[in-house]
């Protein structure tokens, strides 16, 4: 058993306090950068560091998110001022975490199918990155859904990965957020994106269990059961609360302190009502709790409105710490979508 077994649980359970999720902020440069370009922002480090600031810093942030997930490069920088962001955050009272994985590479023998990488010195960048105040991390395996794919090999690939970082990182006292992405790209059905999903599940806590993961210390971040992007027929909110659901409850044991969604390219509205219905209609029937660990769908309208303007700072925080209150509140069951019209004073 990990010298850090309760502290990983007190963490993990601080990690989905009741009306709290996790703010996904640890996009690599190339996919943040990507994000600047489509706005004309420029893809300097000090325009990602500006732009991390204006996060961290937002006013009572804390009040609906429980901790951020940094990239290796946040975690090193520090605000305008000088203050390191680790300070910066202790301070803001958010937990502290880290993205360790270094990638979605492809999987030789798999056409269009992705391995995660990063297990390579992970025991040491792990003991780092706790010295610096980090208390959990984050792997995302990709699972991609298309003509014959994905395969087991994929899917075997990945959950050993994933559990191997799990292990790693409770041995060296980090939360291990363990994120099973079953994509979104595609044309296929809601009942295709179940069937992949609960395979997925499956498998993956299989691969924790021969791991020895002990379960009360993990984060489980799956994606949402859903038509995919492209499907001619696109499952309305009811549906794909239940869908995940039911595929849930099949998969993931009692022990497992919390469910944390990403949103994986869903708008923003639809996130937050999603997640809404499961725990209005459904949360008397799990015993996890079920909230948030979006990027896209909490930081995306602040980075259009920011722009990499620092003239908008203010209402761009305003604008994240409204998306924020909407999905605490929708990790309660009491979001209601006239919400969304509530005036934000920009
Ligand atoms: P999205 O909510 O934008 O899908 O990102 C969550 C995440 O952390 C992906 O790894």
């Amino acid at each position: 058993m990990s010298n850090y077994a309760q502290e990983l649980r007190e963490t993990a359970q601080a990690m989905v306090a009741p009306g709290k999720g996790i703010l996904a902020m640890d996009e690599s440069n190339g996919t943040c950068n990507k994000r600047f370009e489509k706005l004309g922002i420029p893809a300097t480090e000090d325009r990602r560091r500006a732009y991390r600031e204006l996060i961290l810093t937002t006013p009572k942030l804390s009040e609906f998110v429980s901790g951020a997930i940094l990239f290796d490069e946040t975690i090193r920088q520090s605000s305008k001022s000088g203050v390191p962001f680790t300070e910066v955050m202790k301070t803001a009272g958010l937990i502290i975490g880290i993205k360790v994985d270094t990638g979605a590479k492809d999987l030789a023998g798999c056409p269009e199918e992705k391995v995660t990488e990063g297990l390579d010195g992970l025991r040491d960048r792990v003991a780092e990155y706790y010295k610096m105040g980090a208390r959990f991390a984050k792997w995302r395996a990709v699972i991609t859904i298309g003509e014959g794919i994905p395969s087991s090999t994929c899917i075997e690939a990945n959950a050993h990965a994933l559990a191997r970082y799990a292990a790693l990182c409770q041995e060296g006292g980090l939360v291990p957020i363990v994120e099973p992405e079953v994509l979104i790209d595609g044309n296929h059905t809601i009942e295709r994106c179940y069937e992949v999903t609960d395979e997925t599940l499956q498998v993956v806590f299989n691969q924790l269990r021969l791991n020895k993961v002990p379960l009360d210390q993990i984060i489980l971040k799956p994606s949402m059961v859903i038509s995919g992007l492209a499907c001619p027929t696109q499952a309305g909110v009811e549906q794909v609360a239940e869908m995940t659901i039911k595929c849930l409850r099949n998969n993931v044991p009692v022990t497992v302190p919390g469910v944390a969604f990403l949103s994986g390219g869903q708008t923003y509205e639809q996130s937050s009502a999603h997640l809404n219905t499961m725990n209005l209609k459904y949360g008397s029937l799990y015993p996890w709790r079920v909230t948030f660990s979006y990027a896209r769908a909490i930081q995306q309208p602040a980075l259009d409105h920011w722009r990499g303007d620092d003239a908008n700072i203010p209402a761009a925080q305003q604008i994240l710490y409204h998306r924020a209150k909407l999905n605490g509140a929708a990790s309660l069951g009491q979001y209601t979508p006239d919400m969304e019209k509530a005036p934000v004073s920009v």
